[in-house]
């Protein structure tokens, strides 16, 4: 395999933050899935959901706050038109839970199979908080990586517990600053993916991603998990 072209920094806070309307609360834990087109009713149906499950009711203004997501993510993304036509996008809206009292440090690992003549690319993950607070990030930077790679010998010993091993190491690491409405793209399948955890949910969350790729990548990773491509679920 030839090596990894990084013309896509793996991490990055997009320029532009979005507008995201003001709600307070979410009705239920529940998730919005999607794989397929980027060019179905994808937005309107998202929006739909957000409404529902939520105590807004402008399903307008959500509109454009997810179209502008979808637009500003997948401009950043490397490729052409075939490449980033089909994407998975989730929302996950969570009431508070102590789940995540010590954090779930880790690295995206590989979603799809790629094309052929694609597997150097480097691919991207983008993640929006709509409420609540952001993904934890730590910095893309050559300590933190040092610190995960023994993190996976010590998963095989009797006492060794990962989690809190690694939640006491990057205990005191600064975290990457995320400010609201910001977007953030995550590259992912690398070796310096960032590493990154679901917060502390002491309070409801609206949070989402999206990833693109061809037609082909994501029926693929519809096949991995056992999915339908390019219909609704979570409604
Ligand atoms: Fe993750």
């Amino acid at each position: 395999m030839p090596p990894l072209t990084y013309n896509s920094a793996p991490l990055l806070i997009l320029p532009l933050a979005i507008d995201v309307p003001h709600f307070t609360s979410v009705e239920r834990n529940t998730t919005f899935n999607y794989f397929g087109p980027v060019s179905s009713p994808l937005v309107s149906r998202a929006a739909h959901f957000l409404c529902s499950n939520t105590d807004t009711a402008d399903e307008a203004s959500l509109d454009t706050t997810l179209q502008s997501f979808l637009h500003a993510s997948h401009a950043d993304c490397v490729g052409n038109a075939d490449e980033k036509s089909c994407c998975w996008f989730t929302i996950r809206l969570t009431k508070p839970h102590s789940g995540f009292d010590v954090p779930r440090w880790h690295q995206d690992g590989r979603m799809y199979t790629y094309d052929e003549g694609r597997e150097a690319v480097a691919r991207s993950k983008y993640a929006l908080t709509l409420l609540g607070p952001p993904t934890l990030v730590l910095p893309a930077e050559d300590a933190v990586f040092a610190t995960m790679a023994p993190g996976e010998e010590k998963q095989d010993q009797v006492y060794g517990d990962l989690r809190m091993w690694l939640a006491q190491r990057f205990q005191d690491v600064k975290r990457v600053e995320v400010g609201k409405g910001q977007v953030v793209r995550f590259g992912w399948g690398r070796e310096d993916s960032p590493v990154h955890s679901e917060p502390r949910l002491e309070t409801d969350r609206v949070f989402m991603t999206v990833l693109f790729g061809s037609e082909r990548e994501l029926r693929s990773m519809c096949e991995i998990r056992g999915v339908n491509f390019g219909k609704f679920d979570g409604m």
